[in-house]
């Protein structure tokens, strides 16, 4: 039994101990934010936050993770409101999608650490592959992320988005299944 704590709540999984964390999140937990890229740690798609450290989730196991603290894109905010999904929503980030919320919790990580970043600092913490083309706008709402983080301009927090009791219902095979 591996013990540690995910978005707050403390969680148990009886798995195997070398499971990698990103199946324990998407197949154990429904934690289906962190996306599964190329499963060998380069791609970013599957970050999460642990520690305050942005780790692909595919490369580390939930052994590891004994007593840590896990925040995937889920836990970053209920509503959308962490500044840097306000501001990539503001600055209309996101292409495909798919590789977004390991970009917003490696930048999150990056803002907690360095409110104002320089071009350098993002790119060198930012190494998701996007293959869209998105950066020159990823730097520009990184930055204004930081900005509003320290309450320099505001932006408004977009619409919330589909809680997983909504996601159950308009996918009936993550509905959980009596008994
Ligand atoms: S799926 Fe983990 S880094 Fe690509
Ligand atoms: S926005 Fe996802 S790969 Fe570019």
């Amino acid at each position: 039994m591996t013990k540690f704590t995910v978005n707050n709540q403390p969680v148990e999984y009886l798995l195997d101990p070398e499971t990698p964390l990103l199946w324990a999140l998407r197949d154990a937990s429904n934690l289906t934010g962190t996306k599964y890229g190329c499963g060998t740690g380069e791609c970013g798609a599957c970050i999460v936050d642990i520690d305050g450290a942005a780790v692909p989730s595919c490369s580390v196991s939930i052994a590891a993770c004994e007593g840590r603290f896990v925040t995937t894109i889920e836990g970053l905010s209920r509503d959308r409101s962490h500044p840097v999904q306000q501001a990539f929503a503001a600055l209309n980030v996101t292409q495909c999608g798919y590789c977004i919320p390991g970009i917003v919790m490696a930048a999150a990580v990056l803002l907690k650490r360095t409110p104002a970043p320089t071009d350098a600092d993002i790119d060198a913490a930012i190494t998701n592959i996007c293959r869209c083309g998105i950066y020159p706008r990823l730097r520009e709402a990184i930055r204004r992320a930081g900005r509003v983080a320290q309450g320099e301009t505001l932006l408004g927090a977009p619409p919330p988005g589909i809680d997983p009791a909504g996601a159950a219902r308009a996918v009936p095979a993550l509905t959980p299944r009596p008994g």
